[in-house]
């Protein structure tokens, strides 16, 4: 194993829902402790836990700011489905948490394509799936998630401080970080059922009915590029589609939405 995981888990434990936890209090990134993890063993269903991420990553090569006080984990899975499915993986976790954050605390959540979950449109969660495939198929997908839960909001920048928000700041109050996960990993685990049952349509749709977004004045950044337009629709495959102002629809695979402000 390489030095940033020769730390050892301090806590080993298989839970009622047939998740094994390995939970660390520091690592780079769970993300790739459960890729190292996953190279060595064929199981799924494997957790990987930290209490804070020294490296923690975002989407697009990104820094991920992780603490002491978040919950920041990996699901390494491996579903059959193809490498280009994996937004799906993504779409159903972050309806998972939205699910989650929403009966726990009765606070109102909304999703952003492609991986965010939104508390008073400002951002509490972002999902990083990362693939690992052979010739068309899928080895193994870990899925990272990363919920601002007993953050304070000082520990962001000035810039990021008007985009996201915690628990703790939205409900004035830390949580219980245990039972957020239990929860999460039972909502997260029916719906990884029903994925593999073939109900695509169905998670897609509760996906949907959760994107406020939708129907509204967009701007998606992709590379170098900048659309504007109506969020049109999701497709069937997790793009998004754009109606462009002369009226043609685009599909987006890869960016950055912000809601464009109305004059
Ligand atoms: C994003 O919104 O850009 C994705 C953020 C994903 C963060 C989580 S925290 C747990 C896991 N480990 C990582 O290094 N990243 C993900």
């Amino acid at each position: 194993m390489s030095k940033q995981n020769s730390e050892k888990p301090y806590k080993i434990q298989t839970t009622a829902l047939g998740y094994k936890i390995y939970h660390y209090n520091n690592v780079y990134s769970t993300n790739d402790t459960a890729k190292e993890i996953a190279k060595k063993t064929s199981e799924e269903r494997i957790v990987v836990l930290a209490e804070a991420q020294t490296r923690g990553k975002g989407r697009l090569g990104r820094r991920w700011i992780s603490p002491k006080g978040g919950v920041w984990l990996s699901i390494i899975l491996r579903p059959r489905i193809t490498p280009i499915e994996a937004l799906k993986l993504t779409f159903i976790t972050s309806s998972a948490v939205a699910k989650t954050i929403k009966t726990m605390f009765g606070l109102m959540t909304e999703v952003k394509w492609p991986n965010d979950v939104l508390v008073n449109g400002r951002k509490i969660c972002g999902i990083l799936t990362e693939t690992s495939s052979k010739r068309k198929s899928v080895e193994s997908m870990v899925v990272g998630v990363g919920i601002n839960a007993n953050i304070d909001l000082e520990c962001f920048s000035p810039s990021l401080r008007d985009a996201v928000t915690s628990l703790q700041y939205e409900l004035g109050h830390k949580i219980k970080r245990k039972a957020l996960t239990r929860n999460l990993l039972r909502n997260f685990e029916h719906r990884y059922k029903c994925l593999q049952r073939g109900l695509w349509n169905a998670l897609l749709q509760e996906w949907k009915s959760m994107a406020t977004f939708l129907g509204e004045q967009v701007q998606i950044t992709s590379f170098d590029d900048v659309l504007a337009g109506e969020a049109w629709d999701i497709d069937e495959d997790g793009a998004l589609v754009i109606r462009l102002e002369n009226g043609t629809l685009e599909k987006v695979v890869v960016g950055d939405l912000t809601l464009r402000k109305q004059p």
